[in-house]
């Protein structure tokens, strides 16, 4: 889908369905609405006053022009909420409504005009306003269908070709442009990673996880380091390997390379849990509901999602990603309870629960990201189902070993409508996870489960500056925001990208 500033004003422009945003309460404006309202011979205006229409967030009407007042032959009235609300989170989700219901018309192209964007306190930049609508115009056109033989026509509408933002003057549509350019990347990369949550896990293997990578690097000159089962062997990653072992499928440590900063600068790293799927391992899950540990690799779909998105935006800082990935599945070569396995770092780890297999595999990712000494490592994983149990499906938890970057993070976060909510790493957790036999045991029981999860993480990233964010309460659902849809929410590829688009200004 194309999105594109067309420099004309929006009571002149034939198309074939205008959208316009309607606050709650609010009158007919001053500026482009306002300007519309009245060639529309207040039409809408009349609407909004008999409360046909109240601009609910979520509410939308489509109207016919009356004859011969204005050029688009239909309007979409797109609630948007109070006024004093407004934010980008409203936008991104008023787009996102436009663009299911366009769809659901079968037209291919429409219009749409940013206004009331510029006034009160609650004032959004130009820029950050379309940078939203055109974020939300990308994920509310998503749909994942590529199995169905026969798209069905409710999950399956019109490909919509592309959206105008009408706006003649200059400097603004200058504005706008830029801010489309970044949702544009944003929203493409948040797809990318829910593909890659939503395909099945005997199609999104670590293999073809690290396929994907090596696309990414070549499409947008990264460097991709993909190692197999020799080169994990080469470099003692006992952990990666011990998580592997049972499954037929080869593990991948797939390691990208974005370096546009200056030459010397060290870089930020990503790292993201690709589990393709989670059957527990010897310490087998209950049947009901496994086929949801597909979406065990959401961690590393966001962060090959947020290098697509840092790539096509080319930003100029340093940016590295580690993605280990593999099955956890039973077999008579598995895992067991009881063995002790040797992780990259060096310390041995005792195994409690093969279940608790996320944090090995991300021990050794860490272990390993430490060699290009970033200033800031952040993780994210569907690691624990303790999470969802302390935050359910609003918030990731967030934590780590600094409080100023978890700070950074959280703020991220809420910025882009992706929250995160620290919890807190008091030394006591630790003893949770001593263990007799070995250095480490990869279970601390049922109390504080995310804790103890992110105090075993913690022990393997050295000296680093290191956040941790699980995300098994938000990396799928069952797609209740307008721009949302059943499965992979792509989360948290926009908290990704905000906080390396806030390192590299
Ligand atoms: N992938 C799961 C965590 C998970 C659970 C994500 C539910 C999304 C929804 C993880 O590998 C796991 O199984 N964790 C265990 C750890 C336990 C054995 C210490 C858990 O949370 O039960
Ligand atoms: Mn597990
Ligand atoms: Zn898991």
């Amino acid at each position: 889908m194309e999105i594109a500033v067309l420099r004309t004003d929006c009571t002149e422009h034939a198309t074939a369905l205008l959208a316009v945003t309607v606050f709650e309460g609010a009158d007919p404006q001053d500026g482009p609405a306002g300007r519309l309202d009245e060639r529309l011979r207040a039409q809408v205006s009349e609407i909004v006053a008999r409360g046909d229409f109240k601009g609910k967030p979520g509410e939308t009407l489509l109207v016919y022009p009356r004859d011969g007042s204005a050029p688009p032959e239909r309007l979409l009235l797109v609630g948007a909420g109070k006024p004093e609300g407004l934010d980008a989170e409203v936008l991104r989700r008023a787009a996102a409504t436009a663009v299911k219901q366009v769809a659901r018309l079968g037209i291919e192209r429409f219009a749409t005009v940013m206004h009331d964007v510029g006034g009160g306190s609650n004032r959004l930049e130009p820029s950050d306003a379309a940078r939203a609508v055109a974020e939300g115009l990308v994920l509310g056109s998503y749909v994942f269908d590529q199995f169905k033989t026969k798209p069905d026509d409710e999950t399956a509408p019109a490909k919509l070709s592309g959206v105008e933002l009408l706006e003649k003057v200059e400097e603004q549509a200058t504005q706008l442009e830029s801010g489309i350019r970044i949702g544009g990347a944003l929203g493409r990369g948040e797809n990318l990673a829910r593909t890659l949550g939503n395909l099945p896990g005997n199609v999104a293997t670590p293999t073809y996880l690290a396929d994907e990578a090596s696309r990414i690097a070549s499409d947008f000159g990264m460097q991709a380091t993909i190692f197999g089962p020799a080169e994990l062997e080469a470099e003692s990653m006992g952990a990666i390997l011990a998580v592997s072992q049972g499954s037929e499928q080869e593990p991948r440590l797939i390691v990208l390379e974005h370096r546009k900063g200056p030459e010397d600068a060290r870089p930020i790293a990503l790292v993201g849990k690709g589990l393709t799927f989670d059957t527990g391992g010897i310490s087998i899950k209950p049947a009901q509901g496994m086929e949801e540990m597909k979406f065990d690799m959401c961690g590393g779909a966001a962060v090959l999602g947020a290098m697509q998105a840092i790539g096509e935006l080319d930003l100029p800082i340093n940016v590295v990603a580690v993605v280990p990935s593999s099955e956890n599945l039973p077999s008579g070569k598995a895992l067991k309870p009881g063995d002790i396995i040797r992780s990259h770092f060096g310390k041995t780890i005792e195994i409690i629960n093969t279940d608790a297999e996320g944090r090995l595999i991300l021990a050794d990712a860490l272990s390993y990201v430490r060699r290009f000494e970033p200033l800031a490592v952040v993780d994210a994983a569907t690691l624990t189902g303790s999470c969802v149990i302390a935050l359910g499906h609003q918030a990731s938890a967030l934590l780590g070993n600094d409080d100023a970057l978890i700070e950074e993070l959280r703020t991220a976060g809420d910025r882009v409508g992706e929250r995160a909510w620290p919890l807190p790493m008091f030394d006591e957790y630790r003893e949770q996870i001593k263990s007799e036999y070995a250095d480490i045991k990869n279970s601390g029981g049922r109390p504080a489960g995310s804790i103890t999860a992110a105090w075993f993480l913690r022990e393997f990233v050295g000296d680093m500056t290191w956040a941790h964010l699980d995300i098994a309460g938000t990396a799928y659902g069952e797609g209740k925001l307008a721009y949302q849809s059943k499965g992979a929410t792509g989360a948290p590829t926009r908290l990704f990208v905000e906080w390396v688009l806030g390192r590299a200004a």
